[in-house]
């Protein structure tokens, strides 16, 4: 198979055009981009992000949002918070990025195999984890329950919100959606995606977690579920840090002692918990 999201020259990266450009909220926008010859195919592990070079203005790490199964283009979800990513959901269909990657050691769909499934995302934290659900989904027999939790600022503020709604008819699923403001019109929950776990169909002893979202919430979240009663081995989650190379070679990223780019950026809440307690004092 070849493939063009996978440079055999990680530093090297691949000239990409823009397909799609999709709107998902007032800040937040889905990119769909296809290799400059459109012939190659690309494969990435859910979790794994690629390294975007916006021309002119920089490169930065972006996580694969879009399907594992679908090899013919690379989706990307990108809140606007600064320069780079203010450029990135700008582009336009037909302009060209460097893409390098796909990279990192993503989440452990293989190992979570016959296990439930306990998905917890904060904002654009669902756009890294969605690869997993539509893992899932396109290979139920081999999961048990689907449960995600997913809180955002506000009703607007929701990512795929068909996809959720859909999400929700399928067997074995539930998904429970949260929001800090709801507003007038909002009949759902208000509240931190903690409170929701009182909801959950939770079966500890036989789940796997992955959390994506601010470390402060992924913190909560982990100690939330250390409580249900899962070890911190059962609990992963995915790590952001500043990055230069995304490959393992400048050091940019190292906390403690993991490189996230290379290491992570999922990791064990057992690997990653006495580092965030230390960081929060
Ligand atoms: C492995 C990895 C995967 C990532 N995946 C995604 C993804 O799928 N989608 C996505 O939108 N972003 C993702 N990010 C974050 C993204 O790389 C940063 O938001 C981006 O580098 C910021 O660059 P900028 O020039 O736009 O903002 P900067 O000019 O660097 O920052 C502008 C302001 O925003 C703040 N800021 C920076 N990053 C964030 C952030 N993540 N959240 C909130 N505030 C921030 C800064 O502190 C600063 O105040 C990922 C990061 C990593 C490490
Ligand atoms: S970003 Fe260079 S080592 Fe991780």
């Amino acid at each position: 198979m070849t493939t063009s999201a996978i440079t055999t020259e990680p530093m090297t990266p691949l000239v990409h055009s823009v397909r799609e450009v999709v709107k998902e909220t007032p800040d937040t926008f889905t990119l769909s981009l296809q290799a400059e010859d459109g012939s190659q195919e690309s494969s990435f592990q859910p979790g794994q992000f690629s390294m975007l070079w916006v021309y002119g203005v920089g490169e930065l790490p972006i996580s694969i949002s879009g399907d594992p199964s679908k090899h013919d283009r690379l989706v990307y979800t990108v809140r606007s918070v600064g320069k780079a990513t203010n450029s990135l959901v700008s582009q336009k269909p037909g302009s060209g990025l460097g893409v390098r990657g796909p990279f990192g050691k993503g989440w452990p769909v293989d190992l979570a195999r016959g296990h439930d499934l306990v998905i917890v995302a904060g904002g654009i934290g669902l756009a890294p984890l969605r690869p997993v659900i539509y893992h899932a989904l396109s290979h139920r027999a081999d999961y048990e329950r689907l449960v995600l939790l997913y809180g955002a600022r506000s009703p607007h503020d929701l990512l795929y919100r068909k996809e959720l709604a859909s999400w929700a008819r399928q067997r074995d699923t539930q998904v429970l959606i949260t929001v800090d403001y709801g507003g007038l019109s909002w009949r759902h929950h208000v509240g931190v995606v903690t409170t929701l776990f009182k909801f959950a169909r939770l079966r500890p002893a036989r789940s796997v977690a992955m959390l994506c979202g601010p470390e402060v919430m992924m913190r909560f979240v982990a100690r939330d579920l250390e409580t249900h009663g899962l070890l911190r081995s059962q609990i992963y989650l995915s790590m952001e840090r500043n990055m230069k190379c995304g490959a393992g070679f400048c050091g940019h990223c190292q906390y403690g002692p993991h490189f996230i780019c290379k290491d992570g950026p999922v990791f064990t809440y057992e690997q990653m918990g006495p580092m965030m307690d230390k960081y929060e004092l």
